[in-house]
């Protein structure tokens, strides 16, 4: 059973990752019907947060359905942290996460996110403030390093975990490498096989079906996993794995009338969300994703796109719905997704 603090989270967890943009609450509440045990926010501008800025206090917002969740901050400034934090404590989740993994160079060129890799006595120090201004466990998710010169994920493990983290995610990347290359989950099993560490460890990077989830869980022997690319517009990635690790049999795709529900019920949250001009432009990342694998979708997909009525673009998923009905049914198991 792996434990967050009070939380128990069961054998082998799966993790919904933090993704800005992307992790908002109706896309957290479809991974969440489909089986994601943990989830956290996009990641939230400290500055922001003690700013009191629209934007990022908007995205404290959680709902009772997505617990445990765990809220994810941002920023190169410790005292900042540190209230953001308290701030962030207040919207009441089960944790507070750390961002030391974010590349962009907005971010990590400020000293930010992975930037702090290049300074661990202040990762530790501002670690440290955190833990004791908060009740609730804290959480990091990090990189392998700054660039495969600055590996140094052992000791960043350690230092996280004497200053009191409760779990650790280590995306198998360096920030050099951002999105490029595979996930090197060499080191993330050093970690987790380090005689010292004994804080949770899960490992993110690349899993993006049930049979590597497996494969990795028994190569690397995590405590978990967590997914973010494959769930955007995939949420079914979630209960695949888990089925997949119980009886090592693959579960049906879904269905075109489960892709549509789920597509209309994502973007019927987004516009009651965000308001109906940004709910609607912001599902468009995740129509491709719901109807992979069909052919023919080219032109559905293109008017999904360009609608900018939520009752319109409910009338072409019908559409979608009637003209391939039967699609992913069992019959057409053949194709390969
Ligand atoms: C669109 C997008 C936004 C992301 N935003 C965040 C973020 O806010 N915080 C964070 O820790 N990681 C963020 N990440 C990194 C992911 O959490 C994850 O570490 C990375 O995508 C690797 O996992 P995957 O291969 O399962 O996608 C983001 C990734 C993507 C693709």
């Amino acid at each position: 059973m792996v434990r967050i603090g009070p939380i128990t989270l069961g054998d082998f967890p799966l993790l919904l990752a933090p993704m800005e943009d992307v992790s908002d609450p109706p896309f957290r509440a479809v991974c969440k019907q489909e089986g994601a045990d943990l989830m956290y926010t996009e990641f939230i501008a400290a500055e922001g947060l003690i700013r009191d800025a629209v934007k990022s206090v908007e995205k404290l917002d959680i709902y009772d359905y997505e617990r445990p969740i765990g809220i994810q901050i941002f920023g190169e400034n410790i005292e900042s942290m540190r209230e953001a934090a308290a701030i962030a404590e207040e919207a009441q989740p089960e944790i507070i996460d750390i961002n030391y993994g974010c590349p962009v160079k907005k971010v990590a060129c400020k000293g930010a996110g992975a930037g702090i890799l290049l300074d661990l006595p202040k990762m530790q120090a501002m670690t440290k403030e955190i833990v004791e201004r908060v009740k609730l466990p804290v959480t990091v998710k990090t990189r392998l390093g700054w660039d495969e010169n600055t590996i140094k994920i052992i000791e960043v493990a350690q230092r996280l975990q004497d200053v009191g983290i409760q779990a650790l995610t280590i995306h198998g990347r360096t920030r050099k490498q951002m999105y490029k290359g595979v996930a090197n989950w060499d080191y993330i099993a050093e970690v987790k096989n380090h005689p010292q560490i004994h804080i949770p460890i899960f490992g993110n990077g690349d899993i993006d079906s049930p049979e590597k989830a497996l494969d990795y869980k028994n190569k690397y022997g995590v405590d978990g996993v967590m997914i973010g690319r494959a769930a955007i517009g995939y949420p079914w990635i979630f209960r695949e794995i888990k089925h997949y690790l119980k009886t090592g049999e693959r579960l049906p795709p879904p269905t075109m009338l489960e892709r549509v529900a789920i597509a209309k019920q994502h973007l019927d949250f987004s516009v009651r969300w965000k308001g109906e001009r940004k709910g609607i432009f912001e599902m468009r990342r995740h129509y491709t994703n719901y109807f992979r694998g069909i052919q023919d979708f080219k032109t559905f997909r293109t008017r999904l796109v360009e609608s900018d009525s939520a009752y319109e673009i409910s009338d072409i998923l019908d559409e979608v719905a009637e003209k391939f009905h039967g699609y992913f049914s069992q019959e057409r198991l053949a194709v390969n997704f």
